[in-house]
């Protein structure tokens, strides 16, 4: 496994690798690994030649007064998990490299980035989009993969990739979870072990709304929203809910009535344990197949 940290460099390798006709992957990550990362990496391997993983912290998609500063870093333990998960290459490029100059260009996916996550972290996608950018076009990856977890940034970056017509396909992988049902994350590093079993009730919550959809056939999303809202009150003393929303999966619009719905359905919430934002979300269909 060997490690980049030149953009002209991972470009070189890319393109030596697309001309002996293999495949490569990219797996961004923004570094202190975890399960839902390394699934991601494992599923890469499993179909294609070559799997980089891109290390980066990304500074523009951090708000003021957020945790870029204190957001956890440990390259020596990231770069031996990538090696056991069979990774190639790790893309480790400084800021300095990643912004060489003062930059003029930046990509917004509009609407879309305004919505949800948005509303509480302005900026965040298009920091997001861009660097995302900027990765792909550093690797050049046939295949990008992507964890369920983040499903606004999938929604995103695959409109994104679509409009701009980038020649690389988006995977969206399942979201990995400890015993309790906890979405694995690198803040999940912020929570005190009391802090982390009362952050189960999240995953709980998404699953009672769509057990109300699916099995109770409710159909007015307010009722169901305040329902869960009741819950998590109830199960999660000190914590505050920011968001709890039953949305289109795709459109990510908001839902009011769910009766005749056909598309997928994202239930999402954002919840906050003293500094510490924890997201999370399930992704269904109603029809009956
Ligand atoms: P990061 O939070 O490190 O996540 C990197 C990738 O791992 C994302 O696609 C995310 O959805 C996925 N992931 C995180 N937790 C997961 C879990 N529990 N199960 C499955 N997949 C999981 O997302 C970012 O970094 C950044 O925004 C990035 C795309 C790298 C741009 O800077």
């Amino acid at each position: 496994m060997k490690v980049i940290k030149e953009i002209s460099s991972m470009q070189e390798i890319s393109d030596y690798y697309r001309c002996i006709g293999k495949k490569v992957a990219l797996v961004p990550t923004m570094g202190y690994l975890h399960e839902g990362h390394t699934s991601l990496m494992i599923k890469a391997k499993d179909e294609n030649e070559i799997v980089v993983v891109s290390i980066f912290v990304n500074p523009t998609q951090f708000g003021k007064g957020e945790d870029f500063d204190k957001y956890p870093r440990d390259f020596v333990r990231d770069f031996h998990i990538c090696e056991k998960a069979g990774v190639d290459y790790i893309f480790n490029p400084e800021t300095d490299e990643m912004y060489k100059h003062k930059s003029y260009t930046t990509i917004t996916v509009n609407e879309l980035s305004d919505k949800l996550e948005g509303k509480f972290r302005p900026g965040h996608f298009t920091g997001v989009a861009t660097v995302v950018t900027k990765l792909l076009n550093a690797v050049k990856p046939v295949n990008l993969y992507l964890g369920q977890k983040d499903a606004q940034q999938n929604v995103i970056i695959k409109k994104m990739v679509s409009d701009l017509n980038i020649n690389t396909i988006v995977n969206i992988c399942e979201t990995k979870r400890e015993d309790s049902g906890l979405a694995m994350s690198s803040r999940n590093t912020y929570l005190s072990e009391k802090e982390k079993e009362i952050a189960s009730v999240l995953y709980f919550l998404l699953k009672e709304c769509r057990r109300l959809i699916l099995e109770e056939k409710l159909t007015d999303t307010q009722e169901m929203i305040e329902r869960t809202q009741k819950i998590f009150e109830e199960k999660a003393p000190g914590f505050i809910l920011e968001y709890f929303e039953i949305s289109g999966a795709e459109d990510l619009e908001p839902l009011t009535d769910i009766g005749n719905y056909k598309g997928e359905i994202l239930v999402s919430l954002s919840s906050k344990a003293g500094k510490t934002r924890l997201i999370d979300n399930i992704i269904f269909s109603n029809q009956i197949p």
